[in-house]
């Protein structure tokens, strides 16, 4: 039997997990047993703040319902989200797409679909009108037809469907196809920018922390295409107050716009618009996509 000692225990559950058959869940649980250990070692974690931790992780478990993600919550507002998008960005990538950013947990899918020039604002009332069109291209700026751009934002008062209307409503999203010259028309409304739910344990954390709980006004946008790497993105509109603080680290500088009227090309010259061309890159050999995030009710499924 090991004596152990407070690196003795770091190596023996170590030595204790060496067996495990999948070589990349034996990797990423070691180092994860070696930074708790270090992490514990370095601030010499005492019993009360261990087990506030613990209390802390149960309540962001309990908050979760197949509506509400808590624990994506906590990523986004601790930057590992935004890091985890930044490393799969740079992966294996030979031309750069378009620059990636939060899923966020408002994504659903099976969105409603809508034809060019339909307007996803359905339900909302308020808000002023907004085009946003442009083209898909491959990373080459040679353009992709039939591309699904899925489309999903809050309302005028910052509330997206889901925390505005009971689940069953989807409102401020939707589903659009390229032509085929790989061209896009969508309608929408402006949004404003809206607080992260802050009613829950990572709002607490977000409080305590001194910070405020803002994202800058966004329009989230998916675009899938066969052959190509799923792209995950959303446009800032630069005159938001909080565009250098977002509060889930998701802003990069290419994806900030700026809508205008009577821009060269917009399909209706008398309202704001926004150009926007997205571009793909092509899934490599063998690579499947991953997505950072997830609709919440793929992770945990609705009661029965
Ligand atoms: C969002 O943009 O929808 C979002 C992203 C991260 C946390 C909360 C909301
Ligand atoms: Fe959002």
């Amino acid at each position: 039997m090991p004596d152990l000692d407070r690196m003795g225990v770091t190596e023996e559950a170590l030595a204790q997990i060496a067996r495990m058959p999948d070589p990349r869940q034996r990797e990423i649980t070691a180092a994860a047993i070696r930074h708790l250990h270090d992490f514990a070692r370095e601030v010499e974690l005492k019993p009360e703040e261990w087990l506030a931790g613990i209390g802390f992780l149960t309540a962001v478990g309990q908050a979760c319902t197949p509506y509400r993600q808590e624990f994506i919550l906590l990523s986004d507002v601790l930057g590992l989200s935004r890091l985890v998008n930044l490393m799969h960005d740079a992966e294996g990538r030979e031309a750069a797409g378009t620059e990636t950013s939060l899923l966020g947990p408002f994504f659903r899918e099976q969105a409603p679909e809508f034809a060019a020039g339909e307007s996803i604002a359905v339900h909302a009332t308020g808000g002023e009108p907004l085009a946003l069109f442009g083209q898909v291209t491959d990373a080459e700026g040679q353009p992709v037809a039939g591309a699904g751009i899925d489309i999903w934002q809050t309302d005028a008062t910052g509330l997206y469907d889901l925390q505005a209307n009971e689940p069953e409503v989807m409102d401020l999203r939707g589903r659009f196809r390229t032509d085929a010259a790989g061209r896009f028309d969508m309608r929408t409304v402006k949004p404003i920018g809206y607080s992260i739910p802050m009613d829950g344990p990572v709002g607490r954390l977000v409080r305590q922390q001194n910070r405020h709980g803002m994202r800058p006004a966004h329009i989230h946008i998916l675009v899938q295409a066969p052959g190509y790497r799923e792209l995950v993105t959303a446009l800032y509109l630069g005159d938001d107050p909080h565009i250098d603080s977002d509060t889930v680290f998701g802003v990069s500088r290419s994806l900030v716009v700026t809508p205008r009227r009577g821009l060269p090309g917009a399909p209706e010259p008398d309202i704001a618009a926004i150009r926007y061309d997205f571009r793909l890159s092509r899934l490599a050999e063998g690579e499947t996509g991953g997505r950072v995030g997830a609709d919440p009710s793929r992770i945990l499924p609705a009661a029965e």
